[in-house]
């Protein structure tokens, strides 16, 4: 099986996100030494995109999101820029809502929902009686949206799952009302907790919010029907493998999939069309399942975004082509050193 770079889509310097040939792992202490779990990412995410970003538990989409909010930093990369410049810390430019929910134990959900606001409020704000009577009227209003009056003078260890993925949708949307949308903003499993009522609900307003302020999602879900109705493109992270033999596989995942949606339903009865069933389950099929792990050979036949790309690097050439069966050397795959 050959492989046949895809070409990078020209870089502008405006893009939200520019990764290339990232590689990112975890110490592993039974194996001593680190464990890679993102093996040679490439993406670019112009302004304006809304990602949904999926693949099996534990291949890294919580990681990768990581990298770009500035929580973790990246072991190994040609490039990469986040809104222009290396992620190195946590900033307000890049939202997120964590899969673990981030609220604090001790402070109530009224307080917790607050509590973005402390953290961004001007000196001026921070004084301003006016200005927390309107903070905290907002609160509440999210409080009665959430469906979570009652519960907001309960503290999070309280709450069931679902409640507490509420109380922090509510803590970042209310930041996004008072300060505006982020530049990007990195949503991680947000949802999963939701009972299927909310999660429409919410489906749609994040949809709403995104197209009032244009600014870059990426989103993280375990539902691909979510995935496919709320992206304007879906990137799959999953494991491949680089010789004949599919037992041969490598360490960590790469994108394999990045399918470009065409437009936008505002209304959640899409999902019942053929079409929309037929996407899901192509996705699920190639994306998802073990027997079908793909040799990454064949990832171009499903990188249709017009901004995915895909490259090797020299030790995956080393490896991809030990079959025998490619003629092309490593060095004239992607010329790199
Ligand atoms: N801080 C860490 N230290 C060591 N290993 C870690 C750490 N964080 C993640 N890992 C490992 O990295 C791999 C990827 O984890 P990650 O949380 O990114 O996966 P995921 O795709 O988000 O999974 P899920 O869908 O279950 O949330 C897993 O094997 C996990 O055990
Ligand atoms: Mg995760």
């Amino acid at each position: 099986m050959d492989f046949i770079p895809r070409p990078k889509p020209p870089i502008t310097g405006n893009e939200s996100i520019h990764l290339e040939d990232a590689y990112h792992g975890y110490f592993d202490l039974s194996l001593r030494r680190t464990r890679t779990v993102l093996n040679d990412i490439d993406l670019v995410v112009s302004r304006g995109e809304f990602v949904s970003l999926v693949g099996p538990s534990g291949c890294g989409k919580s990681t990768l999101l990581k990298l770009f909010t500035g929580q973790e930093i990246v072991q190994r990369a040609k490039n990469f820029e986040v809104l222009g410049l290396l992620p190195s810390f946590p900033d307000r430019t890049r939202g997120v809502v964590f899969q673990n929910y981030g609220l604090a134990p001790h402070l109530t959900v009224l307080r917790n929902i607050l509590l973005g606001l402390e953290f961004q409020a001007s000196l001026l704000q921070r004084f301003s009686p006016s200005w927390w009577k309107r903070a905290k009227d907002m609160a509440s209003k999210y409080l009665d949206d959430m469906r979570l009056t009652d519960a907001s003078d309960k503290y999070p260890p309280e709450l069931s799952g679902g409640m507490r993925q509420r109380v922090a949708i509510a803590q970042t949307l209310i930041t996004i009302d008072l300060f505006g949308m982020p530049d990007l903003i990195c949503m991680d499993e947000s949802y999963g907790a939701l009972d299927a009522s909310t999660r429409e609900d919410l489906q749609i307003f994040i949809l709403k919010l995104w197209e009032k302020y244009k600014k870059t999602i990426v989103f993280v879900t375990h539902n691909l029907e979510e995935a496919v109705f709320l992206g304007t493109r879906v990137v799959v992270l999953s494991q491949f493998w680089t010789s004949d033999q599919p037992a041969a596989q490598q360490e960590g995942s790469r994108i394999i999939m990045d399918i470009p949606l065409e437009s936008h339903a505002m209304s959640t009865e899409v999902k019942q069309t053929a079409a929309f069933k037929e996407l899901t389950k192509y996705i699920l099929d190639r994306g998802f399942n073990p027997k079908q792990r793909l040799h990454v050979a064949q990832f171009n036949a499903d990188l249709r975004h017009p901004n995915s790309f895909s490259s090797l690097t020299r030790e995956q050439c080393a490896t991809a082509f030990v079959d025998g069966s490619g003629a092309t050397s490593p060095q004239s795959l992607d010329g790199k050193t």
